[in-house]
């Protein structure tokens, strides 16, 4: 198998730590999101975009899933900014990038634009329910979106588990100097539970290597922090992984909670990363009851398989059944449900914070340890 080719052929790069601020008038502040994204496009991690999405774009993303050229892409990547902002702003300045007085990038402003959030939210989220975090965070942003290509003039400082911080370019060296060809990318936000652990294994007995490519970005209170998470994996890896097989390094994005549209992206983001296959499970990327169990794997049959360009692996929601004895799914076990050991997120986030160990059928004792100490201190 080739190594796959970047989304759009080429791996994007607007890194300029030289880059000159001098022409700039104004200055936009950036959210969390914003500069995360910033960094992301600069890395190239959502090649091929260059910068935040004018108007026509940001319209055929929201509508039919794709760039207007044609390419598939499934959340519309946007700056807003306060009308304030908007109204000091003409088309063809160069603004300057800032969070908290630190200027991180710049951009040429080519578009700006009112967006229908109504819509957005109903087309990308497929509901406008504010109490669906992903668009209660889209209502919250400002009115106005700015677009433009960027320039990354200064990387956002990683605070913690910086050598796990590798960009596309890098992790593409390291996969070709571990001799990978096929490479499985695993996106979660989540500690990493045995069923977690079942569909990587399984996607591990047919491909060269794992990239466990953790989300560290924003997400919403009431998950595990990625540092308490950051520390599980690597008892967990050490413990229970082949260390020649499986590579760690984080993915810097926020958490849209998108399910469908946001399993297409991170499809397309880990294509960017090098991956030749990603693992699609149960309610990838869902929140609450909003999205049904398979939906994120239904929707990559609006595409072809030539279009999204990695190899989708997609598995049935998994489970401990004690008469099997091993983990499976109702692929591989004809058991009753009862003799299933099915435990929701919100349950094991409870468990630990009242310090009690989830059963070992669920998560491993060294993994949950580390989570207990760290969700006390949280
Ligand atoms: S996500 O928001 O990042 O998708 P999570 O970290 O829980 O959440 O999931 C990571 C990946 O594992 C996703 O592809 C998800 O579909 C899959 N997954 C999670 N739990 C299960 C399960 N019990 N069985 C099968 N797949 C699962």
């Amino acid at each position: 198998m080739k190594a796959s080719q970047p989304h759009g052929g080429i791996l994007v790069n607007r890194i300029d730590h030289e880059g000159s601020v001098d022409s700039c008038k104004y200055e936009v502040e950036l959210d969390n999101i914003a500069l995360s994204d910033l960094e992301l496009i600069a890395i190239g991690g959502y090649s091929p975009l260059i910068g935040f999405l004018d108007k026509e774009n940001y319209h055929t993303v929201v509508k039919e899933m794709r760039l207007a050229n044609g390419l598939p892409w499934s959340i519309p990547i946007t700056l807003p900014v306060n009308e304030d902002t908007a109204s000091k702003i003409d088309i063809g300045d160069k603004v300057k990038l800032v969070r908290e007085q630190v200027v991180y990038g710049v951009m040429t402003v080519t578009d700006m634009y009112v967006p229908d959030k109504q819509r957005e939210a109903a087309l990308v989220y497929q509901t406008t329910d504010l109490a669906h975090p992903g668009v209660k965070k889209l209502f919250e942003r400002p009115n106005v979106y700015l677009a433009g290509p960027i320039t990354l003039i200064r990387r956002p400082q990683k605070e913690k588990f910086e050598q796990y911080y590798l960009d596309p370019s890098e992790t593409r060296e390291k996969f070709k100097q571990l001799g990978w060809n096929t490479i499985v990318g695993f996106q979660t936000r989540n500690p990493v539970h045995r069923a977690h652990e079942y569909i990587q294994k399984s996607a591990l007995e047919i491909v060269d290597g794992l990239f466990l490519n953790p989300l560290v970005g924003e997400t919403k209170s009431d998950d595990v922090p990625s540092d308490v998470r950051m520390e599980s994996y690597q008892v967990l890896l050490n413990h229970y992984y082949p260390k020649d097989r499986v590579f760690l390094s984080v993915f810097p994005a926020a958490m849209r909670y998108a399910g469908p549209r946001e399993a297409i992206f991170h499809a397309l983001v880990r294509k960017n990363y090098g991956c030749t296959h990603f693992i699609v499970g149960r309610d990838h990327a869902g929140v609450g009851d909003y999205y049904g169990t398979y939906d994120s794997q239904k929707i990559f049959s609006n595409f072809t398989e030539e279009e999204i360009g990695i190899k989708t692996l997609f598995f049935e929601h998994s489970f401990y059944c004690t008469k099997c004895g091993n983990m499976g799914s109702a692929k591989t076990c004809p058991h009753d449900k009862k003799e299933h050991i099915v435990l929701s997120g919100t349950k094991v986030r409870e468990m630990l914070r009242n310090g009690e160990m989830p059963p070992k059928e669920f998560s491993r004792p060294e993994v949950a340890k580390v989570l207990i100490k760290g969700m006390r201190n949280n």
